[in-house]
């Protein structure tokens, strides 16, 4: 690829002296903006690829530069073949920690997660400032174990990738640091990644015949997501939910019930309606009048929570294992009827996202992912439903659908294919620089057919979207 973009003089010229040195490399940058590029060229350790190491500064009169980060421009790496790439990938969004290496061509190379559910346990929830402590404790050492098993130094690698949004600050911020750290010292490009993006994209790790243009349902802890994925980083966001995601729903539902939440609040709850009658209790089934793809699980939660509290069982005061039979029932027929609704709702707006879905492009498959995806109930009605729309279904195994270090690894990969990462962080940058985190940060664009409802969505949105962004790239 032989483009070269750049509306400053000193930037082109930069540019041209780059190439000449290079060969095959580009850069876009906004105009008005100053580049300061350190020589030598370095060359990586593999022969497949090479890069300088420059970082750009925004002038102050620049208003379209909106970072001191090096956000708009992308060097092309030299990639022979996928096997030759080996990408390291972090996720600290939330409260797990975890790594892995994927290489180029999707082998999992090593994966290692550090939870902190006993937190979920004491406090009942994420409190970030808890779960920075937690992170900031674990990220060495499983990044460390993620190489040691991957049998690879930091040198071999080809990149990093690692999760800038959405996420708690307090939290994205151990796991960028960590990122930049690294490859600040070994002099590696790296990968700011979209945590949905990664639950969405992985589903192409694990079944390598997912081709793009597929519906996509994104169901975890913090999200609830429809989307239309176009190719990567390009996503039209056919749904969101109004209020709480479905993951905090089970959270919550399972917290009043009184259940064990060690291995997390949503798996607890699906052990326990098992043992239920899931049309023991009817609520409603949320905005069944409402014609479009968005999501709504506070109503349900509430209703939940009056119902236990008009029972005659104390889940705040009894644990579940200290129940008695018919209190537990009654506990069992409340989970299955929760989870009963809550995945009627998840049916109903599949349904018409993936008939919006066919009228917009040549869907072939839907994909359900995010920690949600590992219930086997949501599985299979989903399966169920995906069938008799004639669409194949994608969902990860349940671990990879739960928070993990392989999705960002892949989506690293993937992005690294098409040449959009950063170059290393400038050899001076101090530990406590100002750092491109995305705690709110929207992944698609909104499907203007489905704009009826969304007017009430919130729109705090500090960045534009990815794929506003992977646009405006590939435009330039
Ligand atoms: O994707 P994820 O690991 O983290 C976020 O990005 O939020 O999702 C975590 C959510 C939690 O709310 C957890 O309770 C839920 O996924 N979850 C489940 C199950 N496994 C995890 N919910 C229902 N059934 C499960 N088996
Ligand atoms: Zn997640």
């Amino acid at each position: 690829m032989r483009s070269l973009t750049g509306h400053c003089k000193v930037v082109g010229s930069v540019l041209a002296m780059m190439m000449k040195e290079m060969g095959p490399c580009y850069l876009q940058n906004h105009c008005a903006c100053r580049l300061a590029l350190s020589y030598p060229a370095f060359a990586s350790t593999s022969n497949t690829r090479k890069l300088v190491s420059c970082s750009l500064y925004t002038e102050p009169s620049c208003k379209e530069g909106l970072a001191k980060e090096p956000r708009n421009m992308q060097y092309v790496s030299k990639v022979d073949r996928p096997e030759n790439v080996y990408i390291l990938g972090i996720e600290t969004s939330c409260d797990d920690t975890a790594a892995a290496v994927v290489r180029g061509d999707g082998k999992i190379l090593s994966e290692v997660v550090s939870s902190q559910a006993e937190m979920l346990t004491q406090y009942g929830g994420v409190f970030p400032k808890i779960a920075e402590e937690g992170h900031a404790k674990a990220i060495d050492k499983v990044v460390s174990e993620a190489l040691f098993q991957a049998g690879i130094k930091e040198s071999g690698l080809s990149a990093v990738a690692v999760t800038i949004g959405p996420g708690l600050s307090l939290c994205l911020r151990v796991g960028v640091r960590k990122a930049r750290s690294l490859t600040k010292i070994h002099r590696l490009p790296w990968i700011g990644v979209h945590h949905m993006e990664g639950h969405a994209l992985v589903a192409r790790l694990t079944d390598p015949q997912l081709e793009f243009p597929f519906l996509v349902l994104l169901v975890s802890g913090g999200h609830n997501l429809l989307l239309l994925a176009q190719k990567v980083g390009d996503y039209i966001q056919l749904g969101t939910t109004l209020d709480d995601a479905i993951g905090e729903a089970y959270d919550k539902t399972a917290r009043e019930l009184g259940l064990d939440l060690s291995k997390g609040g949503g798996p607890a709850l699906e052990r326990l309606a098992l043992e239920g009658d899931d049309k023991a209790f009817n609520f409603s089934v949320p905005m069944r009048s409402v014609q479009d793809c968005n999501f709504s699980f506070a109503g349900l939660k509430t209703r939940v929570k009056m119902l236990i509290s008009s029972q005659d069982i104390k889940p705040s005061i009894v644990h579940i294992d200290e129940a008695n039979a018919e209190d537990r029932q009654i506990r069992a027929d409340i989970a299955a009827s929760f989870q009963r609704v809550a995945v009627l709702h998840l049916e109903d707006r599949c349904d018409r996202a993936i008939e919006w879905a066919k009228s917009m492009a040549p869907i072939r498959s839907l994909v359900v992912s995010g920690g949600v995806a590992s219930n086997k109930v949501v599985r299979e009605r989903l399966r169920n439903l995906a069938e008799k729309h004639g669409l194949r279904i994608t969902c990860p195994p349940p671990r990879l659908c739960t928070d993990n270090g392989v999705m960002i690894a892949w989506t690293g990969v993937e992005h690294f294919k098409l040449g959009r990462i950063q170059p290393p962080p400038p050899l001076d940058e101090p530990d406590d620089c100002y750092l491109d985190l995305r705690p709110r940060w929207q992944l698609g664009e909104i499907y203007a057919g489905g704009l009826r409802t969304a007017r009430s969505l919130k729109s705090t949105n500090a960045h534009p979207s990815l794929t506003a962004e992977m646009r405006i790239h590939s435009s330039m």
